[in-house]
């Protein structure tokens, strides 16, 4: 690659996590109080997650160590905490002010290790982890990005160890999946990209990380488009975009009108990959 071009790139990632940055110290004191995708799925997720690291496959599983990785307020490293007293679980997040409110509500003095760093560099040794979970962060790095995150993940992984990856996913066709993913950035700017199943996957695989499918769920749910919307910006034109959208969007995405509420459908998925 050119110096130019290395310039530009990392010049472009820098710009990223500068955005990135602004936007979760905005959001991080309110951060677990929103009606969103986060609070509606997190007793999935958690469930899902306390059985999956609670299978010691070996010995060496036995004390694991866990990294949350973007981890926000660490909700999930919170609650893992509670159960699994042998384990130290890393709490990693770019914006300390994500850290900062995540420590105020945590109850354990062990864990989470709260630490505040960039995912394309992670400052822990070869092969620290079994298990390396990442809930609702995909979707804020686009596939540039995401190639340096993996590539760090893999060296702090163990042999055989976990990649969890834990998030909203688009519908697989269109029109539904353009008006997924074109929604979902116009209501929080700070969004890159919700991959569909099919696209997480190939990310993925794209990286030598092969799917388990015994230990990957989905989960469908309903959501109140207006309560939902309200929570984030630019409300005048998200709702409109959703009541307006066309009869196949209406019907693929099950839009439904209750009372004075609509509804529709979205999908979460745990998808664990092994090295
Ligand atoms: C939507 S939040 C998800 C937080 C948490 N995992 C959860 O489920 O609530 C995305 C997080 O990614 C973090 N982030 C963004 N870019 C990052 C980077 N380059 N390295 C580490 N964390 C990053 C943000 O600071 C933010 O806290």
């Amino acid at each position: 690659m050119k110096t130019e071009d290395i310039f530009e790139q990392n010049l472009q990632q820098l710009e990223g996590n500068v955005q990135q940055i602004a936007h979760f110290r905005n959001r991080a004191g309110t951060y677990e109080k929103r009606y969103d995708f986060r609070s509606i799925t997190f007793d999935f997720f958690a469930d899902q997650l306390t059985k999956l690291v609670k299978i010691t496959p070996d010995e060496n599983f036995k004390y694991r160590n866990i990294l949350d990785f973007a981890s926000g307020t660490g909700d999930l490293s919170r609650y893992l905490a509670q159960s699994l007293n042998e384990s130290r679980i890393y709490a990693v997040d770019l914006t300390f002010d994500m850290l900062f409110n995540g420590n105020k509500l945590n109850i354990s003095d062990e864990n989470p290790v709260w630490v505040c760093a960039n995912g394309i560099q992670l400052p822990f040794s070869d092969d620290k982890f079994q298990f390396v979970m990442m809930k609702f962060a995909l979707h804020h790095f686009d596939d540039s990005l995401t190639k340096f995150m993996l590539s760090e993940i893999r060296r702090v992984l163990t042999t055989n160890g976990f990649v969890i990856v834990m998030d909203v996913i688009s519908p697989e066709q269109n029109p539904s999946k353009d008006f997924f993913k074109t929604l979902n950035v116009m209501r929080e700017p700070a969004n890159r990209n919700y991959r569909t199943k099919t696209e997480i996957q190939e990310l993925f695989h794209g990286h030598g990380l092969k799917l388990v499918t015994d230990y990957s769920k989905t989960h469908t749910y309903q959501i109140c488009v207006e309560k939902w919307l309200r929570e984030f910006y630019f409300f005048e034109n998200t709702l409109p975009f959703v009541l307006n959208s066309d009869e196949i969007t209406k019907n693929q995405i099950n839009l439904q009108k209750v009372c004075d509420f609509h509804f529709m459908d979205i999908q979460a998925g745990m998808f664990v990959f092994q090295m």
